[in-house]
């Protein structure tokens, strides 16, 4: 835990120096352990036991089912309970827990009650949705992901944490863990993509920076990680719908980022919606008793999601409201989110012995334990005089800039000889499209407290940088529909200026996220018309497209000259996209998820499993044309490659990597074992990956260098490539770094036949490149 403070305090001081010191040379410690040991989490300290210990004592059983009821407040409409009379219900001790509080006054005037009113004076815990920031709104998370550089999530996570309990918020429902293979899912724009190697690491710097050093400390904001588990891989990527996820890949994709997020101390977990392997997550004893609390001994709150006790009931595993609340609270589920369900139903399921007193006391101990080390029994209230959220400080603005800057993906510059970008500052710009001046947009799908008069938008940045005389500006439409008259504007405006800025995509809040799934992933209303239309003026076009995933857009990737992925990037969408699109930083952003090129490519995934007929270097860019060419793993129709390969993404320079050079060439799989047991990283053997990595063009540009492992006879069939560790590398031109990557065991270990996690004998592939359709690679025997 010390050594993780310090960690984190070197990696506040170095964030905007993500990248190592030039010179010196950069070294990774792959620092994930996830190998079925229990997590680190220190949530019950022995003073906090005893005082749990000591309430349970007190309190009646009404008032231990109270700890496990949730409501939100300031949402009146929508599918919750829409009850009212929460003073009375606070006051009584049957709340635990409100949501959705307006401000710090909403929060105090209820904490009063609970502290002030109830018989045992034990506070709420306070929670909201920060997602990607409380008021300062940062890039959404697909978007934060694409940095690949957790420092500036976990700077961002503490920024929100501190605007956040300034209102008296201490909970947040982030990160949002789940693992996304398929983009007609919405809320794969909540999480971090596709890989769980750097979803984990992602999850640790959320955590890290939302619960800072000490959960205790009054701007510590505890967090949840969601929605446990294999929401993502909903069946046709229909949002709520049933997974069925084998337990190998449940074990090695889905639980991993779930695992660090638990393991840097997160405080809570969000069971799911959905129905996995038959089971509805909420009610699942296999992930949330047997996963999460016998191997990982987890000690803090599992609440449900919205309604999601109550929807047993839809699922058809409950019949009546009491027995879902049972099916629910048995099955590990601490807290009952807006279903009204523990609060109507537990107290008699425990008198009439359906669930025991001692079970009940387990979820009990699991709340007050979070509310005792968030120190709200010593510091309930809110400090309404500390600094309020007012207009943004620089020092968030400036992360939210940085973070946008290097969340931005360039995908196509140009035909390989000639790029487009970055664009001359003298030049008359056209800017089109309905998402160029969006502010409301631009603050993605979870803004929090976010504001729209924050933002910057696009055209406010270029009309600010280069003159309004320079800037052509035609909305050309909105995201759903647009006339002929506006798109002829637009058209008229692109054929006056000598380069045009088209900014299209979809709609954050009602195409994206929740219930935002989507079977056609082309630009919404008449977009690819004007995109069209303006492509033929022969002006050259780039554009900027702002979504919650990959689109497919077969014709603008071979028309348009350069595409930049901007996602949502939040209030310093302008800047930020100035500064990339004008050539004062070098794009850096790397995908999260692979581009499909088509809906029928999902779910689309880098790490998946060879078929037996792999195409391998069968040309699949036209049908059939014989047997040899067909009977392969293939579609007729489409190629198998995605457009874009997870970890792609374009600079302003060019990157020369050497071969890299691996400390050993046979390794035996007893030694890595006796290893992966270890918990000090000091003691353990690593594998070392060296390489020399060359900036060869000529500007300063970050790089991120990834390290990918393939595994070949073991006992169950391996990924064909796994991402096991990256680095962002800041190269000046012509400079050479020496790039060093500490492998750890579990970097070879996998959940083989016997159910368990291991190194197996092997031939193991390692590869290092700039993104996951990397070739040639080093090789590594593993022996017995
Ligand atoms: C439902 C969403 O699935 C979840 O992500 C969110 O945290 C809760 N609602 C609370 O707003």
């Amino acid at each position: 835990m010390k050594f993780r403070s310090l960690l984190y305090f070197l990696l506040l001081c170095g964030t905007f120096a993500a990248s190592p010191a030039r010179g010196q040379s950069p070294v990774s410690r792959e620092q994930a352990p996830f190998r079925g040991l229990p997590v680190r989490n220190d949530l019950a300290t022995l003073s906090i036991e005893q005082r749990v210990e000591d309430l349970l004592k007190t309190m009646t059983l009404e008032e231990k089912v109270g700890q496990l009821v949730q409501y939100s407040i300031g949402t009146p409409t929508g599918p919750g309970t829409g009850r009212g009379g929460y003073d009375e219900m606070v006051a009584s001790g049957q709340v635990g827990s409100l949501f959705n509080l307006e401000n710090g006054q909403a929060v105090n005037h209820y904490q009063h009650i609970a502290v002030e009113k109830s018989r045992l004076h034990i506070p709420l815990l306070v929670g909201l949705d920060v997602i990607h920031g409380y008021r300062t709104i940062f890039p959404v998370p697909l978007a934060m992901a694409s940095t690949w550089d957790p420092p500036i999530v976990e700077r961002a996570a503490r920024l929100a944490a501190e605007e956040a309990t300034a209102e008296g918020v201490r909970w947040t429902f982030s990160p949002m863990v789940d693992i996304a293979r398929d983009a007609r899912w919405g809320r794969m724009i909540e999480g971090a993509g596709e890989d769980p190697f750097l979803g984990s690491e992602i999850a640790r710097a959320y955590v890290r920076g939302y619960q800072s050093k000490r959960l205790g400390a009054p701007d510590s904001l505890a967090s949840c990680a969601k929605h446990y588990v294999g929401y993502g891989a909903a069946e046709g990527g229909r949002d709520y719908n049933t997974a069925e996820i084998s337990e190998h890949t449940l074990r090695e994709i889905y639980l991993p980022p779930f695992y660090a997020a638990l393991d840097e101390d997160g405080a809570s977990v969000m069971s799911a919606f959905h129905p996995l392997n038959g089971v509805p997550a909420s009610a699942n004893p296999f992930i949330l008793k047997q996963v999460l609390r016998d191997e990982w001994q987890f000690q803090g709150i599992v609440v449900s999601d919205w309604t999601s006790v109550g929807e047993l009931e839809a699922h058809g595993i409950a019949n009546d409201g009491a027995t879902a609340a049972r099916k629910s609270f048995t099955a590990g589920v601490d807290m009952d989110m807006e279903s009204n369900l523990y609060h109507n139903y537990l107290a008699d399921q425990v008198k009439n012995g359906k669930v025991s007193e001692a079970q009940l006391d387990e979820g009990v101990r699991h709340v007050l334990r979070v509310k005792l080390a968030l120190g709200l029994f010593d510091e309930p209230y809110t400090n309404e005089t500390r600094k309020h959220v007012g207009p943004l400080d620089k020092e968030s603005l400036d992360v939210a800039r940085v973070a946008a800057e290097r969340s931005l993906v360039l995908l196509k510059n140009g035909n390989g000889v000639q790029s487009l970008l970055p664009l001359k500052k003298g030049q008359t710009v056209a800017l089109i499209g309905p998402l160029a001046d969006d502010a409301v947009n631009m603050l993605g799908s979870w803004a929090g407290r976010g504001q729209p008069e924050d933002v910057v938008t696009l055209k406010t940045s270029l009309t600010r940088s280069l003159g309004a005389s320079k800037v052509k500006y035609a909305q050309g439409g909105g995201i759903r529909s647009a006339s002929d008259k506006e798109i002829a504007e637009a058209v008229a405006a692109a054929k006056r200026a000598s380069v045009a800025i088209l900014a299209l995509g979809e709609d954050a809040r009602e195409m994206t996220a929740e219930a935002g799934s989507r079977a056609h992933l082309d630009l919404p209303g008449r977009q690819e018309e004007l995109l069209e239309k303006v492509v033929a003026t022969g002006t050259p076009v780039v554009l900027v497209l702002f979504s919650g995933r990959p689109l497919t857009l077969p014709w603008a990737f071979e028309h348009v000259p350069a595409v930049l992925a901007a996602w949502f990037p939040g209030v310093q969408a302008g800047p930020a996209l100035y500064r990339i699109l004008y050539g004062e930083a070098s794009p850096s952003g790397r995908l999260v998820v692979s581009w499909p090129r088509s809906v029928g490519q999902l779910p689309l995934y880098y790490n998946a499993l060879s078929t037996g007929r792999p195409a391998g270097e069968v040309d699949l860019s036209h049908p059939p044309k014989n047997g040899e060419e067909k009977y392969v793993s293939r579609y007729i129709d489409e190629r198998n490659s995605p457009q874009f390969p997870f970890g792609y993404g374009l600079s302003y320079t060019t990157f020369a990597y050497a071969a890299p050079e691996v400390s050993t060439r046979k390794i035996s799989a007893q030694t890595l074992n006796d290893n992966l047991r270890k918990r000090n990283p000091d003691e353990r053997q690593d594998v070392i990956v060296s390489l020399n990595v060359t900036n060869t063009g000529n500007v300063s540009a970050d790089e991120t260098v990834q390290l990918y492992i393939g595994l070949r006879g073991t006992s169950v069939a391996e990924p064909v490539k796994a991402l096991k560790a990256f680095q962002r590398v800041g190269l000046a031109p012509g400079e050479t770094k020496k790039v060093v990557f500490e492998l750890a065991p579990e970097a070879f270990a996998i959940w083989g036949q016997d159910n368990r996690w291991a190194v197996e004998p092997s031939e193991a592939t390692i590869w290092v490149g700039p993104n996951s359709a990397v070739q040639g690679g080093v090789r590594l025997e593993i022996g017995d």
